[in-house]
């Protein structure tokens, strides 16, 4: 109760003084590991904690599960949300990162205290495993914050520090999603001391986030979310591989260490730097990804079954929302003539005499006769999007709906504003491509200040959202925002979807007749999947 009360009285001394004399008094509150000091935010009426450690990353082994970090031991000021896990920039050449960085960021609406305690918002970022952060520039809150919740960003390991996966006891694989674990673990245990309402949690993820979000429905560990958001993510997006066991070893040989023993090898990678790592596993090609992990004595697994055919207990009464973007694939360019056969091997055994024609099947479905050139971009934009993100998403809400999820809210964003990415880059703007949605939910510090249009757009989003986090519902209510209801896709019902545009539209179905030719074709080719680590599916 003290820690309550302590926090109800700085609040108190905050806004006296800034209505009275205009001097800030930061936040302080009371954890289980000590007192926080945040900052109040200058675009919004919230408070900002950045930078929060909320795990250790061992110095002798940095591949290893980090560890939950130690109680502070004085007031931990979190006021620097700069630290990134080690990655190569995106749209640099640079390498940037220290492993110092498994750090969370807590965004508290002035509204929430410990007599209204508010749900909370867990934000996963995208990335494809081995990129981005949660930094506030890239995810600003003040949109969200805004609807009465808490938002929480955080960082995870990413590349071979997230997601080497090894027959090795002590880096079995996943160790980025374990780093997701421990941070909702530290807001479970911490949040009502901010506010918060620890049973009504909600994990969110886009891309890679989202298919974090997927894999922690999938993990046997305890469920600490209350329901889940994936944005243009799952675990059948196709993009997984065969882990190469043997990485190490390789990236050791790269920087100099010959050697076929597999701690020495790691040992030397522990303490070589940060950068030389990641620019080895660049160099090399490497794709670091969740994986499923080996069985050991006495190791907390993470992922322990292939997803592909998994049961999912968690998912049972488990609220879900879940979309993608009208064309993902959009900033992709490839028209290579082997472009299908290529995208198909990721999913498919090619090579098996059954899997004879069946390219020729795809091929003639998308673009007919028409060789793979400039002219047929569009068709074959529609089949990266179908095959990589969209199919994989309508086999995901079937498996949830399957599983016994209470009810599945699905959506295609199709908006094109000047907010878009691809709007920003100059390139096409005549669909939204994957993530742009995420600046009609977020504050980013790249794009300039929302047009009118693109703001009832983001005023939509965010209640949507919001609302889903709050009441499980995103349209509890019709308002003059929300004109539109949105129907879930439960048990036998309609395959209901809202689409977000300039306006919101009730539908079904979602590029209806391309599903449906995916869904006959993983019928007839459902025995060919490849199924990792391993061979083809046998069920
Ligand atoms: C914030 O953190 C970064 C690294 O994570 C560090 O380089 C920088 O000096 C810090 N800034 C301040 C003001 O402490
Ligand atoms: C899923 O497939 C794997 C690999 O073929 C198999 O071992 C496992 O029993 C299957 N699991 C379920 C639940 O069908």
């Amino acid at each position: 109760m003290r820690e309550f009360k302590m926090y109800i009285c700085i609040i108190f001394i905050c806004i006296a003084n800034s209505l009275a004399a205009n001097v800030r008094v930061d936040p302080l509150v009371d954890t289980k590991l000590g007192l926080i000091r945040g900052l109040r935010a200058d675009d919004g009426d919230y408070s900002m904690f950045l930078g929060i450690p909320y795990a250790t990353v061992r110095h002798d082994n940095p591949f290893a599960d980090a560890l939950p970090h130690e109680p502070f031991g004085d007031v931990f000021e979190a006021y620097n949300d700069s630290a990134v896990c080690p990655q190569a920039e995106r749209l640099a050449d640079g390498i940037v990162g220290t492993l110092d960085c498994l750090r969370l960021n807590i965004f508290v609406p002035n509204s929430a205290n410990s007599h209204n305690r508010v749900p909370v918002l867990f934000y996963i970022h995208g990335g494809a495993f081995s990129g981005g952060s949660s930094q506030r520039a890239e995810f600003g809150p003040k949109y969200l914050v805004r609807h009465d919740i808490i938002l929480i960003t955080i960082n995870y390991r990413l590349g071979p520090y997230g997601f080497m996966c090894l027959d090795n006891p002590e880096v079995t694989g996943n160790q980025g999603l374990k780093d997701q674990f421990l941070a909702l673990k530290w807001v479970q245990e911490n949040i009502a001391q901010f506010g918060g309402d620890s049973r009504k949690i909600s994990i969110f993820g886009e891309s890679a986030g989202a298919m974090s979000v997927d894999f922690h429905i999938h993990s046997s560990r305890e469920k600490i979310f209350r329901s889940a958001i994936l944005d243009s993510g799952n675990s059948l997006v196709a993009t997984f591989s065969e882990p190469d066991k043997n990485a190490p070893l390789k990236l050791a040989q790269y920087l100099g260490l010959e050697t076929d023993d597999m701690d020495d090898a790691i040992s030397f990678l522990a303490n070589s730097d940060t950068n030389s790592v990641i620019l080895a596993s660049v160099a090399l090609n490497f794709d670091f990804k969740p994986c499923v992990e080996q069985e050991f004595d006495n190791v907390d697994r993470f992922v322990t079954q292939n997803w592909i055919n998994a049961t999912l207990p968690k998912i049972r009464n488990t609220p879900i929302l879940i979309g993608f973007n009208s064309q993902e694939e959009l900033m992709q360019n490839t028209y290579h003539d082997n472009v299908i056969r290529d995208k198909l091997a990721i999913t498919f055994d090619v090579d098996d005499e059954a899997f004879d024609g069946m390219e020729e099947i795809v091929r003639h479905f998308y673009i007919g006769d028409e060789p793979i050139t400039e002219q047929v971009r569009w068709d074959i934009l529609n089949f990266h999007s179908d095959f990589k993100f969209n199919h994989p998403t309508i086999r995901t809400v079937r498996k949830y709906v399957e599983n016994g999820a209470s009810e599945v809210y699905q959506f295609l964003f199709s908006y094109v504003g000047e907010r878009n990415l691809a709007f920003q880059s100059d390139i096409i703007k005549e669909e939204a491509a994957h993530g742009d949605e995420l600046a009609y939910l977020f504050d980013m510090s790249a794009i300039p200040n929302p047009t009118a249009e693109d703001q009832l757009v983001i005023d939509r989003m965010t209640t949507l959202w919001t609302n889903f986090v709050k009441y499980s519902d995103p349209t509890p209510e019709l308002t003059d925002l929300i004109t539109t209801k949105w129907t879930p896709i439960t048990e036998g019902s309609s395959q209901n979807y809202l689409e977000i545009s300039s306006e919101l539209s009730a539908k079904t179905r979602p590029y209806s007749s391309r599903m449906t030719f995916w869904y006959l074709f993983y019928k007839i080719n459902h025995r060919l999947q490849r199924v990792y680590p391993g061979n083809n599916i046998v069920v």
